[in-house]
C-alpha cells in the first residue's frame, strides 16, 4: 500500500464519518421538530376539529344513536327535539309522515288523545319509527309530540 493509497483511505473514512455524524443530527433535529405543534396527529384539538368536520351530517336514518338532550336541565325543549329528530318527515312529508302545520293529517291523529299519540311516538307505529329513529327519552319524545300537535290544530 503506497501512501497516496493510504491517505485517500483516510479522507474516505473521514468523510464516511463526517457523513455519518451529519445524517445523526439531521434525524435528531427532524425528530425534535415533528414532537412540536406541527405534528398533526398527536394535537388533539386538530384531531378533534378533524372529526367534527368529517362527521356525517344528517343522523335521522343511521341507526347510529346519539342521546339527544338527555343531559340537558330544566324543561325539554320540544320544538329543538322537533327541529333535531322529527323534522326530517315531519316538516317535508316524507315517507307520508303527516306534517307539521297541516292539521288536515292531523286532526284525526289528535283525536286519538295525546296518550295514543305518545305511544304511538315512543313505541312506533307504521312508517313512524320508535322515537324518531333516535336515542330519545319519554319526556323529549313526549315534548316534540306535544309542539307538533300544538301547532298542527
Ligand atoms: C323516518 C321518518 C319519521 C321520523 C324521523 C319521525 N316520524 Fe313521526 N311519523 C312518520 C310517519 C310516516 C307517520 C305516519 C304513520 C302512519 O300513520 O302511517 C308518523 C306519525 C307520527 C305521529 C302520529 C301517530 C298517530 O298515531 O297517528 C306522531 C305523534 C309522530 N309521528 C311523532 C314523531 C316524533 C315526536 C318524531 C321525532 C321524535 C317523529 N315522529 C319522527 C315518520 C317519521
Amino acid at each position: 500500500m503506497s501512501h497516496t493509497d493510504s491517505s485517500i483511505i483516510k479522507n474516505m473514512v473521514f468523510i464516511i464519518a463526517a457523513l455519518v455524524v451529519f445524517m445523526i443530527i439531521i434525524i435528531i433535529a427532524a425528530n425534535w421538530l415533528s414532537n412540536g405543534s406541527t405534528n398533526v396527529a398527536d394535537d388533539s384539538m386538530v384531531q378533534e376539529a378533524i372529526e367534527n368536520r368529517i362527521a356525517p351530517i344528517g343522523q335521522v336514518n343511521t341507526g347510529a344513536v346519539a342521546p339527544v338532550a338527555a343531559a340537558a336541565a330544566g324543561p325539554v325543549d320540544g320544538k329543538a327535539i322537533y327541529q333535531q329528530a322529527c323534522f326530517a318527515c315531519h316538516g317535508t312529508g316524507a315517507a307520508g309522515a303527516p306534517k307539521l302545520g297541516d292539521s288536515g293529517a292531523w286532526s284525526a291523529r289528535i283525536g286519538q288523545g295525546m296518550d295514543t299519540l305518545n305511544d304511538h311516538a315512543i313505541k312506533g307505529f307504521k312508517g313512524m319509527p320508535a322515537r324518531g329513529g333516535q336515542n330519545l327519552d319519554d319526556d323529549s319524545v313526549k315534548a316534540a309530540v306535544k309542539y307538533m300537535v300544538d301547532n298542527s290544530k
